[in-house]
C-alpha cells in the first residue's frame, strides 16, 4: 500500500470507507425511493466519495457538480466562493448535496443558502466526514458518515494542497518539512 511520509496514520481503511458508503447508500435508497432526486457532487474533495456513493443508491436521479472553495494548505481561507449551474436545474427538484466534509461548515453554509434560493423542493446535505468541535457556523449534515476529531486528513478525495487526494483510505496528514 503507498503510504506517503505526510500520512501520520490511516484512519478509515479502503474497506471501511466502503462499508459505511454501503450502509448510506441503502438509507439514502430507502428515503428517495420514487422521489428522482438530483445528487449534487461539490468538487474537488468530494469526488471520490460522490461517485463510490451514487452507485449504492438505487433508485434513478440526475447529477451534476458545483464548486466551493475556501482552505489554502491546512487552513480555512477566508470567504467562501460557490460556483452553481444554472437555477432552473434546482427548481422544484429534491436535491441531495454531496460534500466531503463538514468543518467550520461556512462551505456548506453557503452553498445551502445559494441552492436554497433556487427553489429546490426539498434540500439535503451529506457528509462524509463530520468535525463538530471545528464550527463556527451552526450546520447539521442529514447523513454523516464519520464523525472525527479535530484532525486534517488526506486521501480518498481529501487534499493538502491539491495533493493525495488518489490515496484510496483517509489518512491523518503531519507536514514533513522542517
Ligand atoms: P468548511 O470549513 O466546513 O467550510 O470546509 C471547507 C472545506 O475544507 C471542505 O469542503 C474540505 O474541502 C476542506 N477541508 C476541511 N477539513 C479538511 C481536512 O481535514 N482535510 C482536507 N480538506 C479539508
Ligand atoms: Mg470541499
Amino acid at each position: 500500500m503507498y503510504v506517503p511520509g505526510e500520512v501520520e496514520r490511516v484512519l478509515f481503511t479502503r474497506d471501511q470507507l466502503e462499508e459505511r458508503v454501503k450502509q448510506l447508500g441503502e438509507q439514502l435508497t430507502r428515503d428517495y425511493a420514487g422521489k428522482d432526486p438530483l445528487f449534487l457532487c461539490v468538487l474537488r474533495g468530494a469526488v471520490v466519495f460522490f461517485s463510490d456513493l451514487i452507485r449504492e443508491v438505487e433508485c434513478p436521479m440526475n447529477i451534476d457538480f458545483i464548486r466551493a472553495v475556501s482552505y489554502i494548505g491546512t487552513e480555512s481561507g477566508g470567504e467562501v466562493t460557490v460556483d452553481l449551474m444554472k437555477a432552473g436545474d434546482v427548481s422544484g427538484r429534491e436535491v441531495v448535496i454531496v460534500e466531503d466534509i463538514c468543518d467550520t461548515g461556512r462551505s456548506l453554509v453557503e452553498i445551502n443558502k445559494a441552492l436554497g434560493a433556487m427553489k429546490p423542493k426539498s434540500l439535503k446535505t451529506v457528509c462524509l466526514l463530520d468535525k463538530p468541535s471545528r464550527r463556527t457556523v451552526e450546520f447539521k449534515p442529514d447523513y454523516t458518515g464519520f464523525v472525527i476529531d479535530d484532525l486534517f486528513v488526506i486521501g480518498s478525495g481529501f487534499d493538502c494542497d491539491g495533493r493525495f487526494r488518489n490515496l484510496p483510505y483517509i489518512g491523518v496528514y503531519h507536514s514533513i518539512e522542517e
